[in-house]
């Protein structure tokens, strides 16, 4: 028994922010953003556009394309790390929104790790004979964290220039406000009577790091939200990213390394490498650690950013329509997020 992927989809939303419109609003250039993450734009939800909303346009793209009715669909896997609300979590929203109501629905909470997991889940629902045919979205909207106030006077369109201390608040989370663009992917999958699919998973979590991405607001204040902690800036997340940097780069080739030893491969058999897109650099440092050629690691990030559980979907979708993945190949997922969740795949197309 085996799985086989037969649709995919994204949907960016359509606002597009430049490096340089970035620099409207806070102190950064365009060049350091460049050089330091590889990012040269991002997508940006408008005002009352969610997770779920994306997700849905991502997720009927890929129903069309795997020509499946949504009504043929068993089991649905929902990955996000931005919900429309507090709870409950987006999946049964893009149930809803996509026209399958009643079909079993998951949210899965792994932030940038989050595919590893919804392909090892839907592995083990095929295997145990509880699914046959599940959607895979991973939707993100980070806007609503981004740490400046007039999206109009961002984006050129006029608004009014930020007030120093504005400035001053959202220069504050540079390193946070560059990295993150929004989108979401979807992949539909379905059992097969051939041996493709997942070959192997080396999976981690360690919540001891907690602090070094989490949103600090949450269901330990009393009330859950205050004025004082909007101006504690307790919306916006608190990200160490040096110290994420650190372990992306340590343990990311070493989940590789173990996922291939599992499956009885070598590095070298691997075709493609879909990895998270959280920078550039650090993708390049775990293909120079694994001595893997630049054409094997494709990248997206350039013009879409790190789009949280929505990239290697969105990758996915990216790599199928320019025919770079094709049919037999054997694929190597990696990814490390917020949690902190990071672990690789082995899948043969
Ligand atoms: O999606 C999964 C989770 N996220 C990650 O995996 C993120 C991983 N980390 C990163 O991508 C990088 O650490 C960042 C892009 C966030 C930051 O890059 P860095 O090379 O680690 O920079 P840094 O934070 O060490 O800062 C270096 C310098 C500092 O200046 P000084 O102290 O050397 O004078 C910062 O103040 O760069 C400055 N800086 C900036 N300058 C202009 C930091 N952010 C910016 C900015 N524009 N946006």
């Amino acid at each position: 028994m085996g799985l086989a992927i037969i649709g995919t989809g994204r949907f960016l939303p359509p606002d597009r922010a430049t490096n340089q419109d970035l620099t409207r609003v806070m102190d950064t250039t365009a060049e350091w953003i460049e050089q330091r993450t590889g990012i040269q734009a991002r997508h940006f939800a408008s005002d009352g556009v969610g997770a779920s909303d994306l997700g849905a346009e991502a997720a009927k793209e890929a129903l069309r394309k795997a020509r499946i009715a949504p009504e043929q669909v068993d089991y649905l896997l929902v990955a996000t790390m931005t919900p429309d609300h507090h709870f409950p979590g987006p999946a049964a929203m893009v149930g809803a929104k996509v026209g399958m109501p009643g079909v079993p629905s998951l949210d899965v909470r792994q932030q940038c790790a989050a595919w590893i997991y919804q392909l090892q889940l839907a592995h083990a629902l095929v295997h145990t004979g509880q699914a046959s045919t599940l959607l895979l979205v991973g939707c993100e909207a980070h806007a609503g964290f981004m740490p400046w106030q007039d999206w109009d006077y961002l984006y050129g369109r006029g608004g009014s220039a930020p007030s120093p201390e504005a400035w001053e608040r959202a220069s504050r989370h540079r390193g946070l406000a560059i990295l993150f663009g929004d989108g979401a992917g979807a992949v539909v999958v379905k059992r097969t009577d051939d041996d493709r699919g997942l070959l192997a998973v080396d999976l981690h979590s360690d919540g001891r790091h907690v602090d070094l991405l989490f949103v600090p607001g949450g269901f330990t204040h009393r009330p859950y939200w205050t004025k004082e902690m909007l101006d504690e800036e307790k919306h916006i997340p608190r990200m160490m990213g040096k110290e994420l940097f650190r372990h992306a780069v340590a343990k990311l080739p070493e989940s590789v390394r173990t996922v291939c030893a599992k499956a009885g491969v070598s590095i070298d058999q691997v075709d493609l490498f879909v990895a998270h897109q959280a920078n550039d650099r650090i993708n390049g440092a775990v293909r120079t650690a694994l001595r893997v050629p630049a054409e094997k690691v494709p990248s997206n990030i350039a013009q879409i950013g790190n789009t949280s559980a929505g990239t290697i979907p969105i990758l996915l979708d990216e790599l199928t329509e320019s025919g770079r993945l094709k049919p037999g190949m054997l694929v190597c997922f990696l990814a490390l997020g917020a949690g902190l969740h990071w672990g690789s795949a082995l899948f043969r197309t």
